[in-house]
């Protein structure tokens, strides 16, 4: 691996470095005494942008990261009797050290995914008999926007799959950890392709689009789900010092700066998959709609590939790979990248 420390890569959009404006805005607050827990007036100015853009109604609930975010959910939301239905792929399935298992007691019921995404024909084949007390009850459908596999629920997707769920009773949860790449492909705001179709709780990701750390949990009623902010503080994620959260996502969320990074890494990894659709020998596994491009390599590419670049082996055995696009990504990174195919392909 050579000048790693100056190089972009496709390992993960995690791996880019704090946004430029971010970076100014925890210096920018970091002056004077402000009260902790959420009680300083940087947390209420993000409280008030939050419902500016999820309604008035809302109230977001910042924690420290992505799995808190989804375990505070599960955690305000259901009971441990009760069970999560979840695609396959699902973060929460499989990237969270069984966080929500663990930390709720809630068993996971996940619906085997070709793309990523969960039909309403598939979940409904999940729904036990709400009488027999040997089973799991689900009370929750959780939904990655954009899915793990780099897909994109549509609102008309959406608002099935959550009339569906509200019919069962089930609580609809958005692993958002990257809402912001599903609006910036759709070309809607974050609430049209997530609480005005019906989600009830989502987890909005920051860390993939420029912070250095935060999550955002928005709740579109929060009267429906009152334990939330006691189960924020039991799972050990209220931050004390909440400004330096607060500011971050307020900048985040200022001239929707989300948006231009979002579309900026969603241009990126379009590029990307158009330039390695050029090899006959390198096919892409799914629909390229977020910043993920995930392609299936002959076997003895990825060794060579490794020698020189950062990205996830997904499934070894498959020659499967995932790059991923960041905000920062450049057209000389993607140009480095193919130029590295290039070489293992002999041309
Ligand atoms: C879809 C999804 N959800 C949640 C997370 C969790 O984020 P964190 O690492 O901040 O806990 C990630 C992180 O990669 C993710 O990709």
């Amino acid at each position: 691996m050579d000048n790693t420390a100056l190089q972009r890569y496709f390992a993960s959009d995690n791996a880019a470095p704090v946004h430029p404006r971010v970076m100014q805005a925890l210096a920018d607050c970091n002056t004077g005494h402000a009260l902790s827990y959420g009680a300083d007036t940087v947390s209420e100015r993000c409280q008030h942008r939050f419902r500016e853009l999820f309604g008035k109604q809302s109230e977001t609930f910042l924690v420290y990261n992505g799995t808190g975010a989804n375990v505070v959910a599960v955690a305000a939301a259901l009971r441990s009797h009760q069970a999560v239905i979840c695609s396959d792929v699902a973060h929460i399935n499989t990237d969270e050290c069984g966080a929500v298992e663990a930390l709720t007691g809630c068993k996971l019921l996940p619906v085997k995914t070709s793309d990523g995404k969960v039909s309403v024909e598939e979940c409904a084949a999940l729904l036990p008999d709400p009488n027999f007390v040997h089973h799991v009850q689900p009370g929750m459908l959780s939904l990655t926007q954009s899915s793990e596999l780099g897909t994109v629920y549509s609102p008309d997707e959406l608002r099935r799959l959550c009339d569906f769920a509200h019919r069962h009773g089930l609580v609809v949860h958005m692993d958002g950890a990257r809402i912001a790449n599903a609006a910036a492909a759709l070309g809607c705001s974050l609430s049209e392709v997530s609480t005005e179709c019906g989600v009830d709780i989502l987890s909005f990701g920051g860390t993939k689009n420029g912070l250095m750390f935060g999550e955002a949990i928005v709740c579109r009623d929060p009267n429906s789900l009152p334990a939330l902010p006691f189960m924020r503080k039991q799972t050990a994620q209220l931050s004390s010092k909440m400004r330096y959260i607060a500011a971050q996502f307020e900048t985040l969320l200022q001239d929707e700066l989300w948006r231009e990074n979002a579309v900026h890494a969603n241009k990126a990894a379009a590029k990307l998959a158009a330039g390695l659709e050029e090899f006959a020998e390198v096919s892409l596994a799914f629909k390229v709609e977020a910043n993920a491009v995930f392609v299936r390599v002959p076997l003895d590419w990825i060794p060579h590939l490794q020698r020189h670049e950062l990205f996830y082996v997904w499934k070894p055995e498959q020659g499967l790979i995932r790059l991923m696009c960041s905000y920062d990504t450049e057209r000389q990174d993607i140009d480095r990248l193919l130029g590295r195919f290039r070489e293992v392909a002999g041309q």
